[in-house]
């Protein structure tokens, strides 16, 4: 699924958010986004994504989401931190990615008070 982010007033495509579905059994799935240049560092990638994965939790009962960089990309990165997310234990340093994770229950706890009981976490 790739969704377009879009601003609210002028209706431009600024950027991009996706989710692919690694492991249908294991219900992971991977996120990906990107934002033009000239609109980043003004929180509008964090609030996509933070929508990306309240969908991906919430409605189609995934049980964690993993993100994939360039070990060069650091704002990446850090990005994927910010959004709550943790490096994979078992992840190869020698790797030239880094693997980040984040899973239904991490995600339920960060948004604490904000959570309203879902469908989907009567699968859990
Ligand atoms: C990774 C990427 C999406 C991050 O975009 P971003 O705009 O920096 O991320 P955020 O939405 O979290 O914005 C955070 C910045 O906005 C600022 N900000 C302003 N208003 C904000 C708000 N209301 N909420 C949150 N942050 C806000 C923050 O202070 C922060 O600034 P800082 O970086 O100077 O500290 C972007 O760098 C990108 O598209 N990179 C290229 C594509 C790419 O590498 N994709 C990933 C491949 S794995």
């Amino acid at each position: 699924m790739i969704l377009a982010i879009t601003t609210l007033v002028e209706d431009h495509v600024i950027g991009e958010v996706s989710l692919w579905l690694r492991d249908a059994d294991a219900r992971v799935m991977e996120m990906g986004f990107a934002l033009l240049p000239e609109v980043q560092g003004r929180g509008y990638a964090h609030e996509a994504v933070h929508e990306l994965l309240t969908s991906a939790f919430d409605h189609l009962a995934a049980r964690e989401v993993i993100g994939v960089a360039d070990r060069r990309n650091v704002i990446s990165t850090s990005f994927m931190h910010r959004l709550g997310m943790s490096p994979r234990s078992d992840d190869d340093e020698t790797s030239l990615t880094d693997l980040l994770v984040i899973d239904r229950k991490a995600w339920q706890r960060q948004r604490g008070s904000d959570h309203v009981a879902s469908p989907t976490d009567l699968i859990e």
